[in-house]
């Protein structure tokens, strides 16, 4: 069945709680938290003390989405204010598996994400030491752009590499997926849902879950 996860990005600040709440009662699967640093992407966003104080509203499972020049230096305080997954990105560290091993050091599970112009082949090799492929389907930096479609060879190919050399990496897309996209980009392969602004700014959030996983995933129809 595919999970969503909410980008809290898109939530409304002022009533966070409620935002968090309501996210958990519609059934969702974990949160996304994305973090910027206005160098590796052209905006800021939060850091650890508002990860630390979503942690202490809710229960979800927590997925720390790192657009950070130098993710290495945070890894300790993002896993001390609650992180249960921390994904970084390829374009900042091309021999990425030691980090993978300092994030599993830390108890937590190790991701790594590739932006829309990078090509798929350069991150599969690494995949081996990841539990999660977070493939951009927007350039990273703001919620509410519009889905790249040239995207979805892409989940299609990492979805063939992880099946044929028997892999346990979680495929995430991440950027503009919404209730319209969501059955391609769920037949081409992803396993997890983003979804920022389609999921705080739907009306029906419980329906819009409900939808989506209803939709299966191609490997639990074969
Ligand atoms: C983009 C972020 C995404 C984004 C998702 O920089 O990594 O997680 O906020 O939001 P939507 O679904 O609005 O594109
Ligand atoms: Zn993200």
């Amino acid at each position: 069945m595919p999970k969503i996860a909410p980008s809290v990005l898109a939530a409304d600040f002022a009533h966070l709680a409620d935002d968090l709440a309501e996210a958990r009662r519609a059934g969702v699967d974990m949160l996304h938290l994305d973090i910027m640093d206005g160098h590796f992407v052209p905006n800021i966003s939060f850091g650890p003390n508002v990860v630390g104080t979503i942690n202490k509203l809710t229960e979800l499972f927590l997925d720390v989405h790192l657009m950070l020049s130098e993710p290495e230096k945070y890894f300790e305080a993002f896993v001390k204010a609650g992180a249960d997954a921390i994904t970084f990105h390829l374009e900042v560290h091309a021999e990425p598996g030691t980090y993978a091993e300092q994030i599993r050091e830390l108890g937590v599970r190790p991701g790594i994400s590739i932006n829309p112009d990078m090509d798929v082949e350069n991150v599969l090799p690494h995949l081996k030491h990841f539990d999660y492929l977070l493939l951009m389907s927007v350039f990273p930096g703001f919620g509410g752009q519009q889905f790249i479609t040239s995207v979805l060879p892409k989940i299609s190919r990492a979805r063939d590499y992880v099946d044929s050399n028997k892999l346990d990496t979680v495929i995430m897309v991440d950027g503009g997926v919404d209730a319209n996209n969501a059955a391609e980009v769920i037949s081409a392969g992803a396993d997890i849902l983003v979804m920022g602004t389609a999921f705080f700014r739907s009306r029906d959030k419980i329906g819009l879950v409900e939808k989506v996983k209803k939709l299966g995933t191609p490997r639990e129809a074969s």
